[in-house]
């Protein structure tokens, strides 16, 4: 028998812990209550999604899990690390190590390449020319993103081939977690789909942990796990299984 305990011990591993998540914007008469008790959890290597209607808190919920932000109320652990003991520098280089995010509003320099755009958050850490867009190009690369584009300037591009600028741009730090929020939102469903494809791909070719935001049913069927929140508060969880989730073409 074959025994790969570092792979075992890996896949047991939480990276993502909520624990009655609360938040709230703002305070007395004007309070608004967006979520209400979230527990989950995600182990590395897991594809998820959080599924919900306009306004359930998705958007709310990513946020914190990523420490763009703090919840209100109960407690949330990155890789075992509670972050409300961590400091704004701390979160900061969790965010930069950890996670990549990629956002339905592509948010590319525009009359700037691909490559550069790529290359930007390593620009940005001092990496040095040839070292960075070698990373950018292998990072465009499995995002399925073709090299006759590289040079072209972003907003030359299709949305789809936008999108996956901005994917390969979130894997250049080699993140373990990529966090999608509605990463399909601007795209026809069959340029949406292809892009599904390569979150696919990166899932199961390279163990990055994923969790996609969606509104959409046949967008949260591509993940292994589909967790539903409703009005700040999970109302489901269903698991697809890898070999029931929805085939992609393959990119
Ligand atoms: N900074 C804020 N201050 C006050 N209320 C907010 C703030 N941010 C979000 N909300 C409210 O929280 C609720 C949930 O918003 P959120 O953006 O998390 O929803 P969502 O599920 O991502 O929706 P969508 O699918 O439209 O993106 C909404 O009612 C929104 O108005
Ligand atoms: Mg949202």
């Amino acid at each position: 028998m074959i025994d790969y305990p570092a792979q075992n011990q890996r896949a047991m591993k939480n990276i993502i812990d909520c624990k009655n998540i609360q938040k709230t914007y703002g305070a007395g008469d004007t309070a608004t209550v967006v979520l209400k008790g979230v527990t989950f959890s995600v182990k590395e290597g897991e594809f998820v999604a959080i599924m919900g209607p306009s306004g359930s808190g998705k958007s709310t919920l990513m946020h914190i899990i990523g420490c763009l932000d703090t919840p209100t109320g109960g407690e949330y652990l990155i890789d075992g690390r509670d972050v409300s003991k961590l400091s704004d520098d701390e979160l900061a280089d969790i965010r930069r190590e950890k996670i990549g995010f990629v956002f339905q509003a592509f948010n590319l320099l525009p009359r700037t390449t691909v490559l550069r755009n790529v290359s930007l958050p390593l620009i940005y850490e001092g990496v040095e020319k040839t070292k960075r867009e070698g990373i950018a190009e292998r990072a465009l690369a499995d995002s399925a993103f073709p090299q006759k584009f590289w040079y072209h300037h972003s907003n030359q591009l299709s949305g789809g081939m936008m999108q996956r600028v901005a994917i390969a741009r979130s894997l250049v730090n080699n993140p373990a977690l990529i966090l999608a929020d509605e990463p399909t939102g601007n795209l026809d469903s069959k340029t949406g789909e292809t892009v599904l494809g390569t979150f696919q791909n990166l899932n199961e070719k390279q163990g990055k942990t994923i969790v996609l935001i969606t509104h959409e049913r046949y967008v949260a069927e591509h993940a292994d796990r589909i967790i539903h929140i409703l009005d700040g508060k999970i109302v489901q969880e269903e698991s697809n299984g890898v070999h029931q989730r929805k085939a992609t073409i393959n990119v």
